[in-house]
């Protein structure tokens, strides 16, 4: 009998079940979704997209969200020199060694928007990639929000569209729907009001890739170098698996 087929076989079992847990739960998104998640396609090894990525979030985002799972000094692992973090990336008066945090004081920026912008590494690992991507391209002009702004995928959002200047404005075409027996409005796409700094929508797109590329590895900053180590590991115990049945092989052969 070959012990060693089924030491194999739950070997494949507890890989293929990891990998379908990380996809499948780890990766789901709420099925209540108002509208489809498109895909963020998040590539860690894009070290240029996550670079540009992190520039966006400091212009754009660090203002009202910190990353509490970052610090400064660890951007170097996405590319960024020490030079550039230092001249580049740290806005205050901060040093290297700390944590990416808002310049703006909570309390004051709960007053302003009703609800305290949230830590956004907490919000990468709470929420799936998508997810960000989606609500980054989903913003549109409301005048009867008080900030301006609505968001298709987040509904009477407290966050005003903080790219507005570089996407320009969307205003979105509603239509009626049926939907269990109650007429609603949906939104099926959007009339460009005025045009913003980038040209195309897909510039805009790219955009929003590169910022939730960067978040999604900043929610786990070690994520690249555990991977290696992970993929280390299984190489190991794959040798020593082959070099442990070349070895029950030697071992029999005389016995049989
Ligand atoms: C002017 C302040 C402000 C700026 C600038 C800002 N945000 Fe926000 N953001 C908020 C507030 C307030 C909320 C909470 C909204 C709510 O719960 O209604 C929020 C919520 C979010 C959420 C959803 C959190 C969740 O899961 O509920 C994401 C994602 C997000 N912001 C990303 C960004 C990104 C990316 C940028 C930069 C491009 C950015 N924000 C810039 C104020 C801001």
């Amino acid at each position: 009998m070959k012990k060693w087929i089924y030491a194999f076989y739950a070997l494949m079992a507890v890989l293929v079940s990891a990998v379908a847990y990380d996809r499948f739960v780890v990766g789901t998104g709420g099925s209540h979704d108002p509208v489809p998640l498109q895909a963020a396609n998040v590539d860690m090894s894009d070290k240029e997209s996550l670079q540009r990525g992190a520039k966006v979030f400091r212009d754009y985002c660090l203002s009202c969200h910190g990353l509490s799972s970052v610090r400064y000094n660890q951007l170097v692992k996405i590319g960024i020199s020490e030079d550039d973090i230092k001249r580049q990336m740290i806005t205050n008066n901060g040093k290297a060694g700390d944590l990416m945090q808002v310049a703006s004081r909570r309390e004051d920026a709960a007053k302003w928007f009703g609800v305290p912008p949230p830590d956004l590494s907490l919000v990468a690992s709470a929420r799936n990639p998508d997810w960000i991507y989606t609500y980054l391209i989903s913003f549109y002009r409301d005048d009867e929000r008080p900030t301006g702004w609505n968001n298709a995928l987040f509904p009477n959002v407290g966050m005003p569209h903080a790219l507005w200047t570089e996407e320009g404005i969307k205003v979105p075409k509603f239509v009626e729907k049926e939907e269990h027996g109650e007429k609603v409005k949906v939104i099926e796409g959007y009339d460009m009001q005025r045009a913003g700094l980038l040209e195309k929508p897909e510039d805009y797109q790219r955009m929003a890739h590169d910022v939730t590329n960067f978040l999604t590895w900043a929610s786990e900053p070690d994520q690249l170098s555990r991977k290696y180590i992970g993929f280390g590991v299984l190489a190991f115990l794959l040798i020593l698996f082959f070099l442990a049945r070349q070895l029950s092989k030697n071992y029999w052969k005389d016995i049989h």
